[in-house]
C-alpha cells in the first residue's frame, strides 16, 4: 500500500500546506513519501526549521523518518512566507487550529487569516489554484468565509480562477501516518469537477473510493464522526461503571456487544427517522435508568436518552402545528412496520397530543384488523400509558379501511412507516395535501413544498 515514490513526479500537483501542526506535519511527511513537493508554512518558526532541517515538530511514530527522507530527496521545504508558499504550489491545504472561542463557538480567526493571506499570494498568480480547507469547522466555513476571504484578497472569482474544496481529516494522533496511509474514508466537497478532479490526483495512491459530496455535508461528517466517537467513549464508560458496581466485568459485556456486527456496530438505528417506542427499547431503557438509580451510579447520557426522544415527537408536532384544524391522517400506527404492536408507538402519542387539543385525526394501519385484534392491542395501551386511554376508545371509528381513502379524505398525511404500500398511496395524493414524512419514504426527496421531512 505504501510507494516509496521519493523522487518528483511531475504529473502530481506540488502542494502548500499552511499550518505545520499535528495534521499539517504528518500531511507533508505522508504527501512527500508518496512523491509530491511539499512547502510547508507556519507563523511559528520552531516549526518551520524544524520541518526544514527533517525533525518532527510534534510526536508522531514514523514521522522522522518520513520528514528526513523529504528533505533529503529534495521533497520538502518549509518557509514562514504564507504567499512563497502558494506561488510555488497548484494546492494548498489549510491545517491551521480552530480552537474553542470563549462563547463555546468554534474560534476562525486563524481560518479567516490565512485565507486572507491565500487571496493575497493568488492575487499575484496568473495560473489556477485549488485550495482545501482541512481543519474541523461548523458547516458553510469554506463557502461563507474561506472562500469570500479568498475572492476579497484576491479580487479573484470561485470558479474560473481559483477552486476550493473541503476534505476533512480523520486521522487518529498516535497512529497518525498509518491512518494517512490506510485512511477509514476520504471525502471531498469541490466547488466544482475542476477542483475535485486536482483534488483526487492527491488521493489516488491512497484510496481508490474517494467518497464526493457537497462541501456542506463533508464539512458536516466531521463533526458527527467526532460527536459519534465521543458518544461512543461516554456510553461505554456508562455500562463500565454500572457493570463494576453490579460486579459484572464490564470488558466481557462489551467484547460481546462489539461482536454483534448485525445490530450493534452497524448502520442500523442510525438513520434520521422517527422516534423509537415499542414494547422493548423505552421499558429497558427506563429499568437501566432504575437500576443505576439504585447503584448510586451516574449516568448522564443513558439518562438523557428518553428526554432526547421526547424532544423528537416534540418536533413532529410543531411540524404539524402549522396545520391546524385540517384533516390530518396518519399513514402507520404501530412503532414499525410489520407488527400489530401498539406499545409505546411515538405516533399513538403524537395522535393522542392532537386529539386531546381537538384536531381532526384518522388512521390507517395494516397490521391492525378491526375488532378483538385492535381492542387487545388498544387495552395494552390503556394499561401501559393511562394518558393514551381516550385515544385508545376512539381508535376504532378513526380507522379507515384502506390507505388509497386516507390519503383521499385528509388535508395532511403523516407518514410513519416507509412501507412500499404508503409509497403508492402517496402516488395518488391531491397536489394540495400536505405530507409530513417521519420515516423518509424515497431517499432523494428533500422537504420543499407541501413535502416536509422530519430530519432532512
Ligand atoms: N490533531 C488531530 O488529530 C486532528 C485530526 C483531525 C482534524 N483536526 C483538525 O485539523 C486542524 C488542525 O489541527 P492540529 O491539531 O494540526 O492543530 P495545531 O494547533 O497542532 O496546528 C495548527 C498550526 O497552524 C499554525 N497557524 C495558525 N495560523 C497560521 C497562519 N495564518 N499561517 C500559517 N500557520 C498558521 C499554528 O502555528 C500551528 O502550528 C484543526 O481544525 C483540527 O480540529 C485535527
Amino acid at each position: 500500500m505504501l510507494h516509496s515514490a521519493l523522487g518528483r513526479d511531475l504529473e502530481k500537483p506540488s502542494i502548500s500546506i499552511v499550518g505545520l501542526g499535528y495534521v499539517g506535519a504528518v500531511s507533508m511527511g505522508c504527501l512527500s513519501h508518496l512523491g509530491f513537493r511539499m512547502v510547508g508554512v507556519d507563523i511559528a518558526k520552531d516549526k518551520v526549521d524544524a520541518i526544514n532541517a527533517g525533525r518532527p515538530p510534534i510526536v508522531e511514530e514514523r514521522l522522522r523518518e518520513l520528514l528526513g527522507e523529504g528533505v533529503e530527496a529534495g521533497l520538502i521545504s518549509a518557509t514562514d512566507s504564507l504567499v512563497a508558499a502558494v506561488q510555488q504550489t497548484d494546492v494548498t491545504l489549510i491545517s491551521v487550529g480552530t480552537p474553542t472561542a470563549d462563547d463555546g463557538s468554534c474560534d476562525l480567526s486563524f481560518v479567516r487569516r490565512a485565507s486572507g493571506e491565500i487571496g493575497q499570494a493568488i492575487a499575484m498568480k496568473d495560473s489556477y489554484h485549488v485550495i482545501v480547507l482541512r481543519c474541523s469547522v461548523p458547516p458553510g466555513t469554506t463557502l461563507e468565509v474561506v472562500a469570500p476571504e479568498i475572492e476579497k484578497a484576491s479580487g479573484k472569482k470561485l470558479g474560473p480562477d481559483f477552486g476550493i474544496c473541503f476534505n476533512p481529516e480523520f486521522l487518529r494522533e498516535g497512529v497518525a501516518v498509518a491512518d494517512f496511509f490506510s485512511p477509514p474514508k476520504t471525502v471531498v466537497g469541490a466547488s466544482d469537477e475542476r477542483a475535485a478532479g486536482r483534488v483526487s490526483k492527491i488521493y489516488e495512491m491512497i484510496d481508490e473510493n474517494v467518497i464526493f459530496t457537497s462541501i456542506a455535508a463533508a464539512e458536516m461528517v466531521k463533526y458527527v464522526d467526532n460527536v459519534w466517537h465521543a458518544a461512543k467513549v461516554a456510553f461505554g464508560n456508562e455500562v463500565g461503571r454500572i457493570c463494576k458496581a453490579l460486579d459484572i466485568d464490564s470488558h466481557d459485556v462489551m467484547d460481546i456487544f462489539v461482536s454483534d456486527a448485525k445490530l450493534n456496530l452497524s448502520p442500523c438505528y442510525l438513520k434520521p427517522g422517527f422516534a423509537f417506542g415499542g414494547s422493548c427499547l423505552p421499558k429497558d431503557l427506563r429499568a437501566v435508568i432504575h437500576l443505576a438509580g439504585v447503584l448510586g451510579v451516574c449516568v448522564p447520557l443513558i439518562d438523557s436518552l428518553l428526554e432526547s426522544n421526547r424532544s423528537h415527537v416534540t418536533a413532529a408536532l410543531r411540524m404539524l402545528e402549522a396545520h391546524s384544524g385540517k384533516r390530518i391522517g396518519f399513514l402507520g400506527l404501530t412503532f414499525k412496520p410489520g407488527t400489530d404492536d401498539l406499545r409505546e408507538s411515538p405516533t399513538i402519542g403524537l395522535m393522542s397530543v392532537l386529539l386531546a387539543r381537538g384536531e381532526t385525526i384518522a388512521a390507517y394501519e395494516p397490521n391492525l384488523v378491526l375488532g378483538p385484534m385492535l381492542q387487545r392491542q388498544a387495552d395494552y395501551v390503556r394499561h401501559a400509558v393511562p394518558g393514551q386511554a381516550r385515544l385508545m376508545d376512539k381508535l376504532e371509528s378513526l380507522a379507515v379501511a384502506d390507505a388509497g381513502t386516507l390519503v383521499s379524505q385528509s388535508d395532511v398525511i403523516v407518514v410513519s412507516h416507509a412501507t412500499d404500500e404508503f409509497r403508492a398511496a402517496l402516488t395518488r395524493c391531491a397536489n394540495s395535501t400536505v405530507v409530513i414524512d417521519l420515516v423518509r419514504l424515497r431517499r432523494q426527496q428533500v422537504s420543499g413544498g407541501n413535502y416536509k421531512g422530519i430530519a432532512w
